[in-house]
C-alpha cells in the first residue's frame, strides 16, 4: 500500500460477435488505496456504506473464495464510465472488485482465473475479458474453460454517441429471441467469423459492413435505440467505416479512419441533440 488499480471501461460484441467481442476503451474506473485502521469506500469523494457497495461485494467474494483476509484499508472511486450505457461499467466493476481482492489479499490469482470469476458473475465473458487484458478480445465459455484471445490493436479511430437515456443490460437481453433457427444461426455466424477474419486482415472496409450485418442481436434491439438508423446513415455519409451498438446498447460506436475521428466528432455532434459524442481512445493495457 499504497496503490491504485485502473480498470477501462469496454465495447462488447462489435456487431455479430454476440457475447464474444470486446474492446477495451480509454475510460476508467479508478480504484485509490491506501492503508487504514478501518474499512472505507468512498466513490467520487462521498462516504459509502461499504457493505452494500458492489465492488467491495466483489472483492469480499474473492476473498471468501480463496480463504483470505483482507487487511483494512480506505478505498477512493472514481469512476468515468457512464451507467447503463453500453460501456460495460459493471464488469469494470467487477474487474475491479477482482484486482482489489487480488492485491489486497496477495492472491497471485493468474489471469485465467480473473477472467473465470469475473465472467461467472457477469454471465459472458466479452466486456470481462478487455477489461483485464485490453485491446480486442474473443472470448467464450467453454464448461469451466473461457478460451479467450487478444488480437492485434486494430488502427482505427472510434466515436461513440451516448445518449443522455440508460438502457438495462436485462432489459435489452430479454427483447432477444431464445431459439434461432439453423440457417439463420449459420448466417449470424459466419457474419461473426467475417468481422474477425476482416480485422485481422485489416481489411477495414469489409470489416465496417460486416459489423453493420448482426443478425444475432440488432435486429430485435434496435426499436429500443434512439436514432439508431439515422447515427448509421449520417456516419456511413460522413467516411465511417461502420457503426454498431456498443454493448447492449444504447451508445453507438462508429469506426473510422485513423486521424479521421475529432472531424467526424465535430459534425456528429452538431447533429446530435443530447448526446455526449466522443472520440476515444482504445486502451491497450487492461486492469
Ligand atoms: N454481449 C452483451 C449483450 C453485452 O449484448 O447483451 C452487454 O452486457
Amino acid at each position: 500500500m499504497p496503490f491504485r488499480i485502473s480498470v477501462p471501461a469496454s465495447s462488447a460484441n462489435l456487431g455479430p460477435g454476440f457475447d464474444s467481442m470486446g474492446l477495451a476503451l480509454g475510460l476508467y474506473i479508478h480504484l485509490d488505496v491506501e492503508a487504514s485502521d478501518h474499512h472505507a469506500f468512498f466513490a467520487h469523494g462521498s462516504e459509502k456504506n461499504q457493505e452494500n457497495h458492489f465492488i467491495w461485494n466483489i472483492t469480499e467474494q474473492v476473498a471468501a473464495r480463496y480463504g483470505t483476509a483482507l487487511p483494512p484499508c480506505k478505498v477512493q472511486e472514481v469512476s468515468e464510465i457512464p451507467l447503463a450505457r453500453g460501456l460495460g461499467s459493471s464488469a469494470s466493476a467487477i474487474v475491479a472488485g477482482i484486482e482489489l481482492a487480488n492485491q489486497l489479499g496477495n492472491l497471485q490469482l493468474t489471469n485465467e482465473q480473473k477472467l473465470a470469476f469475473g465472467t461467472e458473475i457477469e454471465g459472458h465473458p466479452d466486456n470481462i475479458a478487455p477489461a483485464l487484458f485490453g485491446g480486442l478480445t474473443i472470448s467464450t465459455m467453454l464448461d469451466d474453460d473461457i478460451p479467450s484471445v487478444r488480437l492485434h490493436d486494430i488502427e482505427l479511430d472510434l466515436i461513440a454517441y451516448i445518449p443522455e437515456v440508460e438502457l438495462k443490460t436485462e432489459v435489452a437481453r430479454d427483447c432477444l429471441p431464445d431459439t434461432y433457427e439453423r440457417n439463420y444461426a449459420a448466417r449470424a455466424s459466419a457474419m461473426s467469423n467475417l468481422v474477425v477474419a476482416a480485422l485481422y486482415s485489416k481489411d477495414y472496409p469489409l470489416f465496417g459492413k460486416m459489423l453493420e450485418n448482426d443478425l444475432f442481436h440488432e435486429p430485435f434491439r434496435k426499436t429500443l435505440i434512439p436514432n439508431f438508423d439515422a447515427i448509421r446513415e449520417k456516419a456511413k455519409e460522413l467516411g465511417a467505416f461502420g457503426t454498431a451498438l456498443s454493448g447492449a446498447g444504447p451508445t453507438m460506436l462508429s469506426f473510422v479512419a485513423k486521424g479521421n475521428g475529432e472531424t467526424v466528432k465535430e459534425t456528429m455532434a452538431k447533429q446530435l441533440e443530447g448526446y455526449q459524442v466522443k472520440v476515444l481512445e482504445i486502451d491497450t493495457k487492461g486492469v
